[in-house]
């Protein structure tokens, strides 16, 4: 498996932001999958009225909605933490919405110092994320969020 290039991701992020949100972040979802090698799933949840829903992503069609503490982008929220989760059998509450998934890693996204979503990437491999995926990713995400906080909210497009 190849490492990802997470210097050439970031600057692809970056030249992929606009003021489009949605369209930003469905962009996103398209970068991860085509840079990062063995993935089955990529993709957005948001919170809303405390609860996660989906947002855009790439993979198998995915449940809707993640209560707060459940599975593992249920407890990245609650706890405002990354989830590395190198078997997804052995994380209690793992939420199975693609079977073939057996490793996984979530990273909270924040507005105004609040958890307002997770950035979730999904593997069929065991052990597929390693500590320079944690950080790759979690640069990855801080330009998602410059990018949320600077764009005024307007609806879906
Ligand atoms: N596995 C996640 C649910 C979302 S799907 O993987 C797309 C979880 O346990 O929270």
């Amino acid at each position: 498996m190849k490492h990802t290039d997470y210097e050439l991701l970031a600057k692809q992020a970056e030249a992929a932001r606009t003021e489009y949100l949605l369209s930003f972040l469905c962009n996103i979802t398209a970068l991860l999958n085509e840079s990062m090698d063995e993935l089955n799933w990529a993709g957005f949840y948001f919170v809303k009225e405390n609860k996660l829903i989906l947002g855009p992503f790439q993979g198998k069609v995915a449940c809707v909605e993640i209560a707060r503490g459940k599975g593992v982008c249920g407890t990245a929220w609650d706890k405002d933490e990354t989830q590395l989760v190198p078997d997804v059998h052995q994380f209690p509450g793992h939420i199975a919405c693609d079977s073939a998934s057996n490793s996984e890693i979530v990273i909270p996204i924040h507005k105004d110092g609040q958890v307002i979503g997770v950035l979730d990437i999904d593997s069929p491999i065991l052990e597929r994320f390693k500590e320079e995926d944690r950080t790759g990713l979690e640069k990855i995400v801080k330009i998602i969020e410059e990018t949320i906080c600077s764009t005024p909210a307007s609806g879906l497009i």
